[in-house]
């Protein structure tokens, strides 16, 4: 096997595309012994393994199911594709627009409120951990007062997820957060059916397609899937589209002085830094790919993270440049292929126009609230993270708000 560096190690954690780099260029398919899983790089590669049928979901039945229980992401053919029809028309661009945009401007405008007069925010802890979180309680209908104990669950899914050393503890947080969101979801959702509203929860209540519905355990499930999939991952995209600006003061100038270039600056950033940077796969069969064989059943973990950075792919794949003319704006919101962060083909993102519509808005305020806006001193831009990754901290200066 080529010696190239471990995706557990530390100099991993401090870059990873270097270490990407050298799987595309010297292991395009690699056995990762203590992970039990093929590792592939290369973007045809990771783009074939999002979109090949043969490559099931499987795997998702043990990564998934004690945390969330059975969700759209488990399922496939004809019944993912019904089960998914359910819950996608709630999150197109007509229903998004006349629902929900006033929720996510509110909550935006709120959390920025809380800080404008202080000339100085930690973004991560005081913003964007809390902002997609508060916008699903708010599209659900359910109670604001709830907020922190659906932020705990969040966190503790998340490091469920996440848990790749499988330590017992955060194992049995996460089944316990299941039991515990279970416990508070259910009579809700019942309650719900009686009365139903304008909400999201009424909608998924209500949804119907040739006489298959939603049980009150599979919109639980779908609930828990939201606050995974639709919080940690805009968390992340929002702090580290900001990130980058700032690290780039001239692109930052030109996104301030005109606004209709933030979908740019909002697809580069999920091509240069992907709030998730691997997704598992199992095939149903035997394939050849990147140059071998992974046997029917075998875990193949796709990186998003080195497909985006894919020298064959993207032009100056390290830099960050929300005026590369080979990174469209608009594709990354429907299963056309470019940057790989939202996936691709039949589990394409759900919340993908959700995340663009928060992240847009929300930058938006950010920068006319804060029309100075730096780094701290002290703070040097960094990531961290695994499979989900982002800045931890962003801690920003700013002039107060009078
Ligand atoms: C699926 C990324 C925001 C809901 C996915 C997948 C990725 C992804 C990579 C595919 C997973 C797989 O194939 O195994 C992201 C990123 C986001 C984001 C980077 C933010 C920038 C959201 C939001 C929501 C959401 C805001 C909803 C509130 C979903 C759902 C699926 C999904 C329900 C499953 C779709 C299916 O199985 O058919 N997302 N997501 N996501 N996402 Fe997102």
């Amino acid at each position: 096997a080529p010696e190239v560096p471990d995706i557990l190690s530390p100099e991993f954690a401090a870059d990873p595309y270097a270490v990407y780099s050298a799987y595309r260029a010297e292991a395009p398919l690699l056995w990762h012994e203590p992970m039990q899983s093929y590792i592939v790089s290369r973007y045809e590669d990771v783009a074939r393994v999002f979109k090949d049928p043969v490559f099931t979901t499987a795997n998702y039945d043990w990564q998934l199911e004690p945390v969330h229980g059975r969700t759209i992401l488990q399922l496939s053919g004809r019944e993912h594709a019904v089960r998914r029809a359910l819950v996608a028309p709630a999150f197109r661009g007509s229903e998004l627009e006349s629902r929900f945009l006033p929720v996510i401007e509110r909550n935006s405008a709120e959390l920025i409120d809380a800080f404008r007069k202080d000339g100085r925010v930690d973004l991560v802890s005081q913003y964007s951990t809390h902002f997609p979180i508060r916008v699903i309680v708010d599209m659900l209908g359910l109670d604001r007062a709830d907020h922190a104990r659906f932020q705990k669950w969040y966190t503790s899914i998340i490091a469920f997820l996440g848990n790749l050393t499988q330590d017992p503890e955060v194992a049995a947080a996460g089944e316990r957060t299941r039991v515990e969101l279970a416990e508070y979801m259910i009579p809700i959702i019942r309650e719900r059916r009686a009365n139903l509203g304008d909400d999201l929860l009424s909608t998924l209540c209500a949804a119907e397609i040739d006489g298959t519905a939603m049980s009150d355990e599979d919109i639980k499930s779908f609930v828990s899937l939201l606050l995974a999939a639709g919080g940690e991952t805009t968390d992340k995209a929002i702090s580290a589209v900001l990130m980058n600006l700032l690290a780039h003061p001239d692109q930052l100038a030109a996104v301030r002085a005109d606004r209709t270039l933030v979908p740019r600056a909002f697809a580069e950033t999920l091509r240069f830094t992907p709030p998730v940077h691997m997704i598992m796969r199992q095939p149903a069969e035997d394939v050849e790919i990147a140059g071998g064989t992974v046997e029917a059943g075998r875990t193949v973990t796709a990186l998003i993270g080195a497909a985006n950075r894919d020298p064959g792919r993207y032009a100056h794949p390290d830099s960050f440049d929300i005026f590369r003319d080979d990174l469209s704006a608009d594709t990354a919101f429907s299963a056309a292929a470019d940057h790989l962060a939202f996936a691709l083909g039949r589990h394409f993102c759900v919340g993908a126009l959700l995340a663009k519509t928060e992240v847009e808005v929300g930058l938006n305020q950010l920068l006319d609230a804060m029309p100075d806006v730096r780094f701290a001193d002290g703070y040097t831009p960094a990531e961290q993270g695994l499979f989900t990754r982002g800045p931890a901290e962003l801690p920003l200066v700013f002039t107060p708000a009078a």
